[in-house]
């Protein structure tokens, strides 16, 4: 699929968390062609940055109505800028790009920290009617707000704060076998913190379980010219996370 650049309008723009928003676009080439895993690269017209984009993972499309949903934190200027955005203001927007997850599987494992949560709601939406698990990770409860966005696209949910303030207190690398054990999984699809990704990736492993892991690295260009996004491959090559990537086989990135 061919990345286009679109003039998309701003639907809604809400909070939906403490420094966490929902931006609805109407974008109706995009709705249709978006897969799970894929990203958007907006640009933010914010006057002390004009020229930078920020890539956001599709958290969810509509392809009834034209739109895509994209959940994102504030975490500098940019984002800042963009969650004051009213609805009716266009934004440019380059997209879909990436490479997206493989869907085929029979019994998925979703494994999600944080903001990594977004892309795995698309996911879990295109995965049904399969059974789906979510394993899900926070600091504290107000982080999980995520639990009720799962809620209708999973069959069994389960949650792990560092505070102990809901679920389970600790990690999700500190439950994920046992889970893995109880169930029948052959799949775990995972986006997070790195270091979780690698601990899940590692515990796949070990249980001989498929594992798609999905990066966030800095990017740029997001059309893969300008190496910004680039990792290490477990091959010794360097990967471009925007063009080959985001979501990538475990193996292929982590060793
Ligand atoms: Fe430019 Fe990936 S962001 S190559």
């Amino acid at each position: 699929m061919t990345a286009r650049l679109e003039t998309v309008v701003v639907v809604a723009n809400e909070l939906i968390a403490a420094g966490v928003y929902r931006l609805i676009i109407r974008a109706p080439r995009m709705a249709d062609a978006a897969q799970p895993g894929q990203f958007v690269h907006l640009k933010v017209n914010n006057l002390t940055a004009p020229l930078l984009r920020r890539p956001i993972s599709i958290a969810d499309t509509n392809r009834g109505a034209g739109t895509i949903d994209l959940i994102y934190r504030i975490v500098g200027s940019g984002t800042a800028f963009l969650s004051g955005v009213p609805v009716g203001e266009q934004l440019d927007c380059l997209g879909p790009l990436g490479q997206g997850f493989t869907l085929q599987c029979e019994r998925p494992l979703l494994v999600g920290g944080g903001m990594g949560l977004a892309p795995l709601v698309y996911l879990a939406k295109a995965l049904c009617p399969k059974p789906i698990t979510v394993l899900m990770g926070g600091r504290t409860k107000d982080e999980l707000f995520w639990e009720d966005v799962f809620a209708p696209v999973c069959d069994q949910l389960q949650l792990t704060t560092d505070d102990g303030s809901t679920g389970t207190k600790g990690f999700t690398v500190d439950v994920l076998p046992e889970l893995i054990k109880q169930g029948n999984f052959d799949t775990i699809f995972t986006c997070g913190p790195r270091p979780m990704m690698e601990q899940v990736a590692k515990i796949a492993s070990q249980y001989g379980l498929a594992c798609q892991v999905s990066l966030e690295e800095y990017m740029a260009c997001g059309l893969g010219g300008c190496l910004a996004c680039s990792c290490a491959g477990t091959d010794g090559r360097r990967r471009k996370v925007c063009t080959e990537g985001p979501v990538f086989q475990a193996r292929e990135v982590f060793g």
